[in-house]
């Protein structure tokens, strides 16, 4: 079995999905009110202006589409301050060691991002180069749990769903893979990733050999 594969970005290669609770809590913060930590794992894989549709929500506050657009930008002004400065230091434990792994293979690699800022953290982190493609925040039109993002993943890649595996972070990106038909390891606790096929801590727990081995049991 030849497979691909699909990473997201904030949370599984990089540790970003810190710099977007800091910088929406300011955020929010400037508007009088806070949010939980349980309410930030819903802003996970979730694009910009769905997160911040969900946070004014819960502040019960209410803007137009203009203020809206203003609140987005300066949140993405203090974020990109934070990722102007990110270095090689940031990729998180294990995810180097494993797209260099499947790139000595051939195995073909994409990123499955809601970000649009992403062209930009893979350039500070030295990652971009293990790309066959990419697909982020400003090639889709729908946000996950919509599939759109993947399923673009695997057609750039000309792989088949069934053999594409998604590294995920976030419960909407779970479910945006299984709504590919793709198999999902989720890179957190199963509790706030329902559906997985595996969980890990970490990429540091993942092998070429098991997600081979993954994929040709969920296809049998
Ligand atoms: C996702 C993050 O990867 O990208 C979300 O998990 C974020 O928290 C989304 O809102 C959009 O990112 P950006 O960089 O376009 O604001
Ligand atoms: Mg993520």
């Amino acid at each position: 079995t030849t497979i691909a594969c699909i990473f997201d970005l904030d949370g599984v290669l990089v540790d970003t999905a810190v710099y977007h609770y800091q910088a929406w809590k300011k955020l929010a913060n400037s508007l009088g009110f806070d949010f939980s930590h349980e309410q930030n794992e819903q802003l996970k894989g979730v694009n910009r202006m769905r997160s911040l549709d969900k946070i004014l929500d819960w502040g019960g506050v209410q803007k137009n589409n203009e203020e809206k657009e203003e609140l987005a930008t300066l949140k993405n002004t203090w974020y990109v301050d934070m990722i102007s400065k990110m270095s090689a230091a940031e990729v998180l434990p294990g995810s180097l060691e494993l797209l260099q792994a499947l790139h000595a293979k051939g195995i073909k690699i994409a990123l499955g991002s809601a970000s649009k800022n992403s062209g930009l953290i893979l350039e500070r982190t030295n990652l971009t180069h293990f790309f066959d493609a990419i697909v982020d925040g400003n090639a889709v039109t729908t946000s996950k749990p919509d599939p759109e993002v993947f399923v673009k993943g695997a057609e750039l890649l000309k792989a088949a769903a069934e053999n594409c595996i998604v590294f995920e972070d976030a419960s909407a990106g779970v479910e945006a893979a299984i709504a590919a038909k793709m198999t999902v390891v989720g890179v957190g606790e199963e509790k706030n990733l329902p559906g997985a096929d595996i969980w890990v801590k970490d990429l540091s727990a993942v092998s070429v050999q098991q997600l081979i081995d993954l994929v040709v049991q969920k296809n049998k």
